[in-house]
């Protein structure tokens, strides 16, 4: 059996990408009878960005409500909020004192975010390390993250090796799993779809509102007596992520043959994402007008994560003579 953790973190609702990207193959991962999985939300993250309180509630709920919905059972899974076990904060400072300074000056998501935000807190500075201590805190062994976590990974595994040579054998060496093989879903522009682009589309609107974000899908001007080029459209790039094979092929034979306009291929895309979506819109919306009810899914979880926690504190705790 393998401990498998990741945490998401909970900056805004979650678009198509995120649910393409992250949610369904976590989950996926999550079935497999072979992992233990634990799953959070990494709110406590989210405050190096966002410092609204209301706002970070209403992001938390969203949040786990489309985990919820896109089929996540936190009756087999270990879902928590980061906020709701403060041991890991405790154990971030710990891990802070064995952090050398240089690990996080030059970490490429620090230097990022450092050119582009006018807020350059300590927090931003430290968050590799708040990140180490969501995986070392429950013994990991298997971390899935994207390509743009890879180095957070590593700077985990050096803390912890690092403070095992130092002390003994207390931490558990986490490894990561890179998903070379997750796409990068498109935006309505064709960028990478992405929450601060404004590209985004979010399967969860109520239908008027999603149409018109599908309908602001960018196209080129070809009339619409013309053939459509199926490989530069980012509607049919979108479609071809959800459809059939069959779906597809005749999407693709009705692009080709001309008479056929963007937005007939649009409304085709609604419809399909109407289709797909069509459960996990009504189990989101059930979700966001019961929020006792996704509250208490993830008090379960802390339950449950709360006894791994305090063991590895007080390991480490033994260990530092506190
Ligand atoms: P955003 O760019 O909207 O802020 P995040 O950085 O919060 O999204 O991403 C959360 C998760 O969703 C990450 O695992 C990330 O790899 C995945 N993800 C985000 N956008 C996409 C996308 N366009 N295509 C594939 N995966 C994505
Ligand atoms: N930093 C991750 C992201 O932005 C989210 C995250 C926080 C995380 N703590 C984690 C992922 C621990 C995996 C393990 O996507």
């Amino acid at each position: 059996m393998a401990r498998v953790l990741t945490g998401i973190q909970s900056s805004g609702r979650q678009h198509l990408g995120n649910i393409l990207g992250a949610i369904r193959p976590a989950i996926e991962m999550s079935k497999d009878p072979k992992n233990e999985a634990f799953l959070f939300i990494a709110d406590l993250h989210s405050l190096t960005t966002v410092k609204d309180a209301d706002v970070r509630k209403a992001n938390l709920l969203a949040t786990a409500a489309a985990w919820l919905a896109c089929g996540l059972d936190p009756d087999k899974v270990v879902f928590y909020a980061q906020s709701h076990l403060p041991e890991c904060t405790e154990l971030t400072w710990y891990l802070n004192c064995f952090t050398p300074y240089p690990m996080l000056a030059n970490a490429h998501s620090f230097k990022d975010k450092s050119d582009k935000l006018s807020d350059v807190n300590a927090g931003l500075f430290d968050y590799p390390v708040l990140m180490a201590s969501d995986i070392l805190l429950y013994d990991a062994q298997i971390v899935p993250v994207g390509k743009d976590q890879k180095q957070h990974l590593e700077i985990t595994r050096d803390l912890a090796s690092s403070f095992n040579h130092k002390y003994g054998e207390t931490f558990v060496l986490p490894e990561s799993k890179i998903s070379e093989s997750v796409m990068t879903i498109p935006g309505t522009d064709g960028r990478k779809m992405s929450k601060s682009y404004g590209n985004v589309v979010d399967v969860f609107l109520p239908k008027r509102q999603l149409k018109k974000q599908i309908m602001s899908i960018q196209t080129d001007s070809a009339p619409l007596e013309d053939p459509k080029n199926t490989e530069t459209c980012n509607v049919f790039a979108l479609y071809k992520l959800l459809g059939t094979e069959a779906q597809i092929t005749e999407l693709a034979a009705k692009y080709s043959s001309g008479n056929f306009g963007y937005g007939h291929a649009k409304t085709a895309l609604l419809e399909l994402i109407l289709d797909e979506f069509g459960e996990a819109r009504e189990k989101f919306d059930h979700y966001m007008a019961n929020p006792d009810e996704v509250m208490s899914a993830l008090k379960v979880g802390a339950t449950k994560a709360r006894p791994v926690a305090a063991a590895t504190l007080s390991r480490i705790r033994s260990r530092l003579g506190f």
